[in-house]
């Protein structure tokens, strides 16, 4: 989504952090039972706001992504998963190389697993000559109808069973294309694309 129009900050939800209130509704809410990461309860829990292993991924990526913290996370956590399979992985819309950085981190991370995969990331350049038969998850954050189309297009008879597809802009009123391009291709298709909270929508490839 275009650095201009992002969603301003939920500049309540922050004063209600920092004036302890989450912490003291939680510890109610709990009924005195130990709560694990209880300071991230805010109201419901919400890693992306400081578990350390995502936020020390974050750090590196911050002023290089358009991506907020809560779809950062959707990304790291949904390709985790996604790595547990063969096949390669894709970004289409890089700008800066923020959520690059991150999904290279992630790819990175695996490697010990012995698959021999490949990151592809695209900005507004012909697809040409790749040879890819296999992708396990795809991150497409291309903001137009055409893009989106397109990438679909490509990545969809490519995704393997289970695979995923994250679209970034499905949700936001700057970026309509995104959403009509999501929905005119999946209408005929089993998957059911799901939209999450963050405005992201996630869509994962059928087994039959
Ligand atoms: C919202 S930005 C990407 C943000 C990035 N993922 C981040 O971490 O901040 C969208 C990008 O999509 C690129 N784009 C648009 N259409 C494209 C296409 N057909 N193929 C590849 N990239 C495209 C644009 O050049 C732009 O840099």
């Amino acid at each position: 989504m275009p650095a201009e129009i992002q969603a301003p900050p939920n500049l309540f939800r922050e004063a209600l952090v920092r004036s302890g209130y989450f912490k003291l509704r939680t510890k109610l809410a709990a009924h005195g039972l130990e709560m694990p990461d209880a300071d991230l309860y805010r109201p419901l829990f919400s890693p992306w706001d400081g578990e350390p292993s995502f936020e020390k991924d974050y750090r590196l990526v911050k002023d290089h992504t358009l991506c907020s913290r809560d779809r950062c996370y959707i990304l790291k956590m949904t390709l985790r998963q996604a790595l547990i399979s063969q096949g390669d992985v894709f970004e289409c819309g890089v700008f800066r190389g923020g959520t690059a950085l991150l999904e290279a981190i992630a790819v990175d991370a695996s490697s010990s697993r012995k698959v021999e995969r490949r990151l592809h990331l695209f900005d507004s350049f012909p697809f040409v000559g790749l040879q890819v038969s296999k992708i396990c998850w795809a991150h497409i954050d291309v903001d137009i109808y055409q893009s989106v189309r397109d990438c679909i297009q490509y990545i969809y008879p490519k995704l393997i069973p289970g695979g995923m597809m994250i679209f970034d802009d499905y949700g936001f009123p700057s970026c309509p294309g995104a959403r009509r391009a999501v929905d005119a291709a999946f209408a005929s298709l089993p998957e059911v694309p799901l939209c999450l909270p963050t405005g992201q929508c996630l869509l994962i490839k059928c087994a039959v």
